[in-house]
């Protein structure tokens, strides 16, 4: 399936006749790989590996890759099968620590598996798809509701900075920050858009350049040490980024990076949203000091399209995300509106009612 807004950018997964493929994001864009993931482990690796990355979309693969791990089980007694559900929903919940969809999704997948009254496996394995396809279903629609609410943003002429990818390939709809970017571009709204590199894993390069190309956007690539310098001047009017993981006072977790930015915005006056669903946001934690940051291997800093281009042995620090504190943030762009400052209370106003449950996914 091609988003109709794109040239030729397939789903970022699928799920069809019980089966989940997704694309090698790794792959991309040199080559468009789809692949079918059958086994508990191929998920977790999947996930662990970014083949598929992005919050919102992570969050649909572990529902979906939760009923692939239980495919194996349907036909144990119910008794067995809820066990192993447990185990696989901790399982897949430990393959990134950061984004929160990831242990979202799976506590969610078991509050509808406690919830149904199925009274074999087979029936569970069913009501557990149907969950996982709700959760897809939902992502799309959250991902255009945060487009029209975050359009209005983006004027003729304006220049918009994003970083990482909270785009298309990020979700299984239009993105987070890059829903508005697309709504605008197809309401013939006449604007430009920069995307950070993204070092070490060039999302922004790799996917976001990409798929803004895919859909005929104005994009232009830059590193990530130039954006400061394109703000200075003036020719960035509004950054719109994504989130990992929301805290309960406005802190925030996403890609290594974001944090400079923030700063940058806030010195050169420039307004700084984030662009996320509710499923981002974790009203457990309380703020961003307690937000786990994924360190990956030094190999993505001194290695670069499999050519080393550091000194061997170099001591190396590769953290995936940075944590930016809520004062830097003009507004949240969510599913219900902008939220604006103080966030503490606006956001749970908003979702505090929601807040899942505790449950047993670790
Ligand atoms: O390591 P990644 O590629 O999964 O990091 C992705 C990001 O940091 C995104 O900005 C975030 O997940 C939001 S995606 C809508």
């Amino acid at each position: 399936m091609v988003l109709p807004i794109f040239e030729s950018l397939p789903a970022t997964l699928t799920w069809e006749d019980d089966s989940l493929r997704i694309i090698d994001q790794t792959r991309l864009p040199r080559e468009t790989v789809i692949e079918a993931l059958t086994t508990a482990f191929e998920v977790w690796r999947a996930i662990h590996e970014l083949r598929i990355r992005g919050a919102p979309a992570i969050g649909v693969a572990a529902a979906y890759g939760l009923c692939v791990s239980m495919q194996a089980s349907r036909d144990l007694p119910l008794d067995g099968f809820r066990a192993a559900l447990i185990e696989q929903a901790a399982y897949l919940d430990s393959a990134r620590p950061t984004a929160v969809n990831l242990n979202w999704s799976l506590k969610r997948m078991l509050r509808a598996a406690d919830r149904s009254g199925a009274s074999d496996s087979a029936s569970l394995y069913r009501a557990l798809v149907e969950e996982a396809m709700q959760i897809h279903r939902e992502d799309q629609l959250l991902c255009e509701q945060i487009g029209l609410h975050g359009m209005p943003l983006i004027t003729a002429g304006c220049g918009v900075l994003t970083h990482c990818n909270a785009g298309a390939l990020a979700t299984t709809g239009l993105g987070t920050a890059t829903a508005p970017i697309y709504m605008a571009h197809q309401e013939g709204i006449a604007f430009r858009v920069y995307a950070d590199e993204t070092r070490p894993l060039l999302q922004g390069a790799r996917l976001t350049a990409y798929e803004l190309r895919q859909a005929n956007v104005d994009v232009t690539l830059i590193t990530d040490g130039t954006a400061a310098s394109l703000m200075a001047r003036r020719k960035v009017d509004v950054v719109i980024v994504g989130a990992d993981r929301v805290a309960a006072n406005g802190d925030f977790a996403n890609k290594i990076g974001t944090l400079s930015l923030a700063i940058a915005s806030r010195h050169f006056g420039v307004p700084f949203y984030v662009a996320c669903p509710s499923s981002t946001l974790d009203l457990q934690t309380p703020d961003g000091s307690t937000i786990v940051i994924e360190e990956r291997h030094g190999d993505e800093v001194t290695h670069l399209g499999g050519q080393q281009i550091a000194p061997a042995g170099i001591k190396v620090l590769n953290p995936a995300f940075d944590v930016t504190p809520h004062d830097l943030v003009t507004g949240y762009i969510t599913e219900r509106g902008i939220i604006a400052k103080p966030f503490e209370a606006n956001l749970a106003a908003l979702f505090q009612a929601e807040a899942p449950a505790a449950s047993t996914a670790s």
